[in-house]
């Protein structure tokens, strides 16, 4: 089996991605990170905390960061994800699952020590947490497997941002972070919009998985009910995207997307704040501070229907 740290925001597409992870047999659901981003740190903990507690996980769970790096917050998206970042459901309050009590970075940092070659880490969320723990010891660059990000827009097959033209909501979150996280010396994969805009739950495929996935597929229905009426009122559409569950997806089976390489950078201010670019040609440019950067692998396209059928089958 495959260890990973889910670094996460709960929010109902990472309770999507979530109970995946924890469902699917090649995979070791180490821990799970919490970060601010589509609710509060504190509400965001409390999902996750909730999440064990109702499906006895063994994931460790830590708390992160509550804020950015350098920018200020952009404040919990309540349009999509609801007030306490699971649409109409709210947390018991007799959670007796505690977090870790050391922060996600710390937590990251020790974990990945402890198995060198390992972990990897999958984000789901804002990069603030991996970036804290790359500042505080970069020498954990060389002991990651992997680190797989769902965030960013590179603008292939006309996907942009979502946030604003340019920002995918992770990235923008905070840019700085992630350019930190994009340009060290470690295997990136980046599943971006670019991909996770490509693959598609249906109300109808949400109501087969609450008819055949017991209580996991009942609780993925009740959480999305208000992400739908989201995509329905401001998107148009009868469903939802598959974001975060695109990451995992990766990990347990990489054929089945098609990525793209070359150094990525991300724009931390000005109008185009948190948008990604890749460097992917061979040019050689009068800067040449871009020749010498890591290479990391973008998405670039998705088999979809293999996605859904996976899923499906996992829960
Ligand atoms: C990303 O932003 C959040 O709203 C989702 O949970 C996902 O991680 C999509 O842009
Ligand atoms: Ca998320």
């Amino acid at each position: 089996t495959t260890k990973i740290i889910l670094d996460t925001d709960p929010g109902i597409d990472d309770a999507m991605a979530i109970l995946f992870a924890e469902a699917h047999p090649a995979l070791d659901l180490v821990a799970i990170t919490t970060v601010y981003g589509n609710a509060t740190i504190d509400n965001a903990t409390r999902n996750a905390l909730y999440l064990k507690q109702k499906f006895n996980f063994t994931a460790d769970i830590a708390k992160g960061a509550s804020k950015p790096l350098h920018r200020p917050p952009v404040g919990a998206t309540v349009v999509v994800h609801g007030e306490t970042g699971f649409g109409d459901l709210t947390a018991p309050d007799d959670i007796t699952e505690q977090a870790d009590p050391r922060p996600a970075y710390q937590y990251i940092i020790d974990t990945v020590k402890a198995n060198p070659g390992e972990i990897i880490l999958v984000t789901v969320g804002p990069l603030t947490n991996i970036a804290l723990a790359l500042e505080a010891a970069p020498e954990i660059a060389g002991l990651v497997k992997e680190v797989v990000v769902m965030g960013g827009a590179f603008g292939m097959n006309d996907h942009r941002g979502n946030v604003t033209p340019y920002a995918e909501a992770n990235i923008h979150d905070d840019p700085h972070a992630a350019d930190i996280v994009f340009c060290a010396s470690w295997p990136v994969v980046i599943i971006g919009l670019d991909v996770t805009e490509q693959s598609f739950f249906t109300g109808q495929y949400l109501d087969e998985l609450r008819d055949d996935a017991g209580e996991v597929g009942q609780f993925i229905w009740d959480v999305s009910r208000y992400y739908l009426r989201f995509y329905s009122q401001k998107v148009g559409l009868n469903g939802c995207h598959v974001h975060d569950p695109s990451a995992i997806v990766y990990v347990i089976n990489p054929d089945l997307f098609t990525l793209r390489e070359g150094a990525v950078r991300v724009v931390t201010d000005g109008p185009a704040e948190g948008m990604t670019i890749q460097k992917f040609d061979d040019r050689k440019y009068m800067n040449d501070e871009w020749s010498s950067m890591p290479n990391q692998r973008v998405g670039i396209a998705v088999d979809d229907q293999a996605l859904l059928k996976l899923y499906r089958e996992s829960l």
